[in-house]
């Protein structure tokens, strides 16, 4: 684990054991049955090339890596539950190739390679011809001291940026606890400007689709779409 200091090894291990829980009790409601219509709408615009391979963060057993296949990507997801792992791939009928290689387990199918393990572990050379990235529910998963390790171990992974569609919330945080944590405009340029120009390419009143939320106490709810620009 590329983490340095005691106390966020503490937070790390806290947190690892909060998503494996939420998989173990099947509390998942960020999942969609579906794929996610922001990424099918404003992935174009990124402008990549059918064959380049797409690297999908903290990617749960969301329908959007089928998608990403299905425009002539090749993806790769990391993923830390093997529970979320094994359930995308039975419920898409799927009979991976399983491989043992420390600290992940991989997955392969085809065009599609799940990673199986902790995304703080992963090296350059795992992610090696990825060309993008896509970010839905990812770096709003995390709690704000792990979102400068994310976008710090993303500039580590990828030394020369790369096109990116990041979706995030933003929502007053005194009125709920994450996850998903809220995280407002200003935060996605502290993390990304200095290497990314930032386009915001939409946002949505979120909060009648999220009822649950409404009643955990939200009041506003804001959904955003970036495309983050390498500047070089
Ligand atoms: C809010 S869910 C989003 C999943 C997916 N992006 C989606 O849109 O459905 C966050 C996911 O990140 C996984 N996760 C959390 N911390 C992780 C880590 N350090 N490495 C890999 N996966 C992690 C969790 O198990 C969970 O499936």
């Amino acid at each position: 684990m590329a983490a340095h200091k005691p106390n966020e090894v503490m937070q790390h291990t806290m947190e690892t054991q909060f998503w494996l829980d939420r998989w173990q009790r099947r509390e998942i409601g960020w999942h969609l049955d579906e794929i996610n219509a922001h990424l099918q709408e404003h992935w174009p615009r990124l402008g990549l090339e059918r064959e380049t391979q797409v690297f999908v963060p903290l990617c749960g057993k969301t329908l959007d890596l089928i998608w990403l296949v299905s425009q002539g990507h090749r993806v790769v997801g990391v993923e830390i539950s093997e529970t979320a792992v094994e359930a995308f791939f039975a419920e898409q009928g799927l009979s991976p190739r399983i491989t043992e290689t420390p600290p992940f387990r991989r997955y392969q199918m085809d065009e599609l390679t799940l990673l199986c393990g902790d995304f703080f572990d992963l090296e350059p050379a795992h992610l090696e011809g990825v060309g993008g990235i896509f970010d839905r529910a990812s770096l709003i998963a995390l709690p704000p001291p792990m979102r400068d390790r994310y976008a710090r171990h993303l500039r580590r992974l990828f030394p020369s940026p790369i096109d990116s569609l990041l979706i995030t919330l933003d929502y007053d945080q005194e009125q709920m606890s994450g996850p998903p944590f809220s995280v407002q405009p200003d935060e996605v340029g502290r993390l990304f400007e200095d290497r990314y120009r930032i386009e915001a390419l939409a946002n949505f009143d979120a909060l009648d689709d999220s009822p649950n939320f409404r009643r955990r106490g939200l009041t506003r709810l804001r959904e955003r779409v970036y495309w983050l620009k390498p500047r070089s």
